[in-house]
């Protein structure tokens, strides 16, 4: 990892910034009476309140900028004026979603026998509510750990034999590459490699890639929706309606899409997507979402077991059995509840528009090429730009170093996608925006 956290080729290793000093941090506990659980309620019912009277206020934000999200930015615990557009590896967590975190963490430390008495009931409705917040039903739902382990978990329980055919595209990730390796490894299992073009053309030109490589061999097609390295999303919907007109199963990498876009499972129609909300949907670290489409369940075996794998029905079997932290589950229907607050069409709007934004400002500097999409329906929140003759490095360093502006480098020189990919969650303003394409500006006109 190079200085200010900018690397070429391992997500995993992506760097953190932030977190509250230490000093702030005691003071935000000071402030819920020395963190008593009904002091902490007492700060989220406030919290949600203000929210509350924020949406009568402003009905409509037909600007992404103004009071609401001055507001809303708040509730985030940002050190100083640290400015985070990359939620890659982890994003921050809002102040109500901490409250929570603390609150269940609490019972550990001072009555563990709550631990496996009273916390675990209240799981499954959190179980209800992700499954809400996703268009999908209850028993669609597993909780698992993150992105990384619902992609091994699906390909690791699929019976797939010596000669299957998986089609994967040139973009995915290493959590989706590593574990096909392994099956194919063990397996016998052939995958291969489909070329999506880069600028992305559009729907036909993807959906069609991959109908044209499907062989009465190929099982599954296991694909990026939020691809992490060119921004592109997936048009999933239309991929699993050919998939399935087919008989082949989908499996959706989609890392970055719990708080990013406002998803509907039904309507997307894919077998498996795997999620991880502590990028974009302020989730605590280690809980994770698998999908498991009711039709794909009789198909899937779990991976990780203790008794009751072959008597539970519905998507539960596929939670990772053992002890886990239960305050992380409450904490995730925490972060659900926060951004249905909002209202989650809000939110990918407003995503959606700062993204424009950003793409606005860079195409008038001379030199820059946008990897992403334009069209709103291929692209949302992550947006992957270079500049002929400026290392992606250099620019990454130069705008931490004057804005305190946090963006990370992507990709790989060898593959053409090495780029700097920026993030616009709903906390940053056009303002901070402006001042990224300032620092691009600068470097292009001054070669600073
Ligand atoms: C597309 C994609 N898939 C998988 C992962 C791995 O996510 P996690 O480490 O949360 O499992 C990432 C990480 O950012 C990603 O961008």
């Amino acid at each position: 990892m190079k200085k200010n956290g900018h690397q070429l080729e391992h997500p995993q290793e992506e760097p953190l910034s932030g977190g509250l000093p230490r000093r702030d941090f005691v003071k935000y506990l000071l402030a819920g009476s020395a963190f008593s659980v009904a002091a902490l309620n007492k700060l989220n019912a406030g919290i949600y309140q203000s929210i509350t009277s924020l949406n009568q206020k402003y009905i409509e934000d037909i600007s992404p900028d103004g009071a609401y999200w001055d507001e809303v930015r708040k509730l985030f615990l940002f050190e100083g004026q640290l400015i985070m557009m990359n939620n890659g590896t982890v994003g921050p967590m809002p102040k109500p979603v901490f409250n929570t975190l603390m609150k269940y963490f609490k019972v550990q430390v001072q009555n563990p026998y709550d631990v496996y008495n009273f916390l675990p009931g209240g799981k499954e409705g959190v179980r209800d509510k992700l499954a809400q917040f996703i268009h999908a039903a209850s028993d669609e739902v597993s909780l698992t750990s993150n992105t990384t382990e619902g992609l091994n978990f699906v390909i690791n329980g699929l019976d797939l034999k010596e000669g299957d055919e998986v089609l994967i595209s040139n973009l995915e990730h290493p959590s989706a590459l590593g574990p096909w390796k392994l099956k194919s490894k063990r397996c016998g299992v052939i995958v291969k490699e489909v070329k999506l073009s880069l600028p992305h053309k559009g729907v036909e030109e993807i959906v069609g890639a991959f109908a044209a490589a499907i062989t009465p061999k190929t099982k599954i097609i296991s694909v990026g929706h939020t691809v992490f390295i060119t921004g592109l999303m997936t048009p999933i919907k239309e991929l699993s309606k050919m998939a399935h007109e087919k008989g082949v199963l989908v499996l959706a990498d989609s890392a970055h899409g719990l708080g990013m876009l406002s998803l509907n499972m039904k309507e997307m129609g894919m077998d498996f997507f795997a999620s991880s909300p502590y990028k974009w949907l302020g989730a605590p670290t280690g809980i994770g979402l698998l999908f498991v489409r009711k039709e794909a369940q009789d198909k899937l075996w779990p991976t990780v077991v203790a008794s009751g794998w072959d008597t539970t029905v519905g998507a539960s079997k596929y939670d990772p059995a053992g002890q886990r932290a239960d305050a992380m589950v409450y904490a995730l229907g925490e972060a659900i509840d926060f951004i249905n607050h909002i209202g989650k069409d809000r939110v990918e709007r407003r995503i959606k528009a700062l993204a424009a934004y950003l793409k606005q400002g860079l195409s008038k500097i001379p030199g820059v090429k946008i990897n992403t999409p334009t069209d709103p329906y291929l692209s949302a929140g992550l947006t992957a730009f270079s500049v002929d003759g400026i290392e992606c490095s250099k620019i990454v360093d130069y705008v931490r170093e004057k804005y305190n502006l946090v963006v990370r480098t992507i990709g790989s020189r060898d593959a053409g996608t090495l780029a700097v990919r920026v993030s616009t969650p709903l906390y940053i303003s056009t303002k901070e925006i402006d001042m990224l394409v300032e620092g691009v500006n600068a470097l292009v006109k001054h070669k600073v």
